[in-house]
């Protein structure tokens, strides 16, 4: 199989929600270019809408009307945050810091996902949330005022810290968070952008939470996330030069790539530039000898979306890949553990779970099956990438569920490879 030619992947998923969010709290209009036109996406520009903002229909080129910190209005209906995480965990964050009562929906998957872990902290800030006994959706959080915080998370989640980073935005009250590990810094960057003092200190994220927030247009780089599986398909290829154009480099998302280097695939970074505050280049990536790889917990928040892709392509090397650390992998989308590790052995892999990762060996054996993905869009995309390497034939139950974060990833899939 050869793998080659120009791809631009669609925008990326974490600055689409951060740049829908924070230009309709800006004070003034904001034109957001290469937004992520996807389903999860839409669940952020819909509950913006139901709660008063003037959101246009996605397009490539969309300017939205800031209306200010102070413009959330008291939502007439459930916000219904469909598959989406971060517009549940980010948007609670500013309903906590609004004079509202709002009630935080989604659909199956999410409604399971834990939610406690941003009701903690903004409690601790003084709303009032109530959860379900099983601690996920629905969750109703009734806002007001807000004090300052200092809030150490027991996981290293950018959805947490920003609930925090966004309450005491709103509120305009100082906040510090502390991580086990750093997780992706989108929120800090743009707030940067924005005008609002952000500082980091050995892994303290502090907010001076006063003033307004400066409209500030933004272009979306391509989602590194998304880019991976066409990074992974390049690296297993038999030859091929594959161009990934216009990809987020920020260093808090480029673990797998760095991994895929290290497993002895060409992976080389051109054009590095910034821009709206995040690095920005075109990947070009090549096949080699893979070998397995070991991910322990430092290395896991940079490359968390990227571990169920991991474990596919860790198939096709030699010798073992080994994932610890990766817990948080159990409360996604769906039990990334799990259903990966229950996948890729219903297909003929080798693999077996552990508490908080998987080991996987190599082989060169064709694999075949059919992957139940339980809607969850990256199973569906890292079992599509195995599926498209000759000699293994994999159908995915449920293809379309990639319109949450990829809509065109069959095509795009189809149209890089050849032989
Ligand atoms: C995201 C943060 C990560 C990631 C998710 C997107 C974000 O989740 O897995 O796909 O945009 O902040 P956690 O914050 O729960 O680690």
């Amino acid at each position: 199989m050869t793998v080659s030619g120009t791809l631009r992947v669609p925008g990326d998923k974490s600055i689409s929600h951060r740049a829908l969010l924070l230009s309709a709290l800006s004070d003034g209009p904001c034109r957001i270019a290469g937004i992520l036109e996807s389903a999860d996406v839409r669940s952020t520009a819909d509950v913006l809408r139901t709660l008063g903002f003037d959101i246009p229909r996605l397009a490539s080129d969309v300017v939205v009307r800031g209306s200010g910190l102070h413009a959330v209005k008291q939502p007439l209906a459930p916000l219904d945050c469909g598959n989406s995480g971060t517009t549940t965990r980010l948007i609670a964050g500013v309903a906590a810091a609004s004079p509202v009562m709002a009630t935080f929906i989604g659909d199956a998957s999410l409604s399971r996902r834990p939610m406690r872990r941003v009701a903690r902290p903004l409690a601790a800030m003084g709303a009032r949330i109530e959860l379900p006994p099983h601690e996920g959706l629905p969750m109703t959080i009734h806002g007001g005022s807000l004090q300052p915080i200092e809030w150490r998370s027991d996981v290293a989640s950018a959805q947490v810290k920003s609930a925090v980073l966004l309450a005491a935005l709103v509120a305009g009250v100082n906040a510090a968070v502390m991580e086990p590990m750093p997780s992706r810094d989108h929120t800090e960057r743009m707030l940067a952008a924005r005008g609002i003092s952000v500082t980091v200190n050995n892994g303290r994220v502090h907010i001076a939470g006063e003033g307004r927030l400066r409209a500030v247009d933004v272009r979306v780089p391509g989602d590194p996330s998304s880019a991976a599986f066409f990074a992974a398909l390049a690296a297993v290829a038999d030859a091929g030069h594959l161009v990934l154009e216009h990809v987020c480099v920020n260093e808090t998302r480029t673990g797998f790539l760095r991994l895929l280097r290290g497993m002895g695939a060409r992976v080389a970074e051109e054009g590095r530039h910034h821009e709206g505050g995040e690095p920005v280049a075109d990947l070009v990536v090549g096949p080699g000898a893979l070998r397995g790889a070991t991910v322990d917990a430092i290395d896991v928040p940079s490359m968390i979306d990227e571990l169920p892709l991991l474990a596919c392509i860790a198939t096709r090397t030699s010798g073992e890949t080994i994932i610890t650390g990766a817990r948080e992998l159990r409360v996604k989308e769906s039990d990334r553990i799990a259903a990966v590790v229950g996948n890729l052995r219903t297909i003929g892999a080798c693999a077996d779970e552990l508490p908080d990762g998987m080991r996987i060996t190599g082989s060169r054996g064709p694999l075949t099956g059919r992957v139940i993905t339980q809607g969850d869009h990256r199973l569906a995309m890292a079992f599509g990438v195995l599926g498209a390497i000759p000699g293994n034939e994999i159908e995915v139950d449920d293809p379309d569920c990639v319109t949450v974060s990829y809509p065109n990833f069959w095509a795009d899939l189809a149209r890089v490879r050849s032989g």
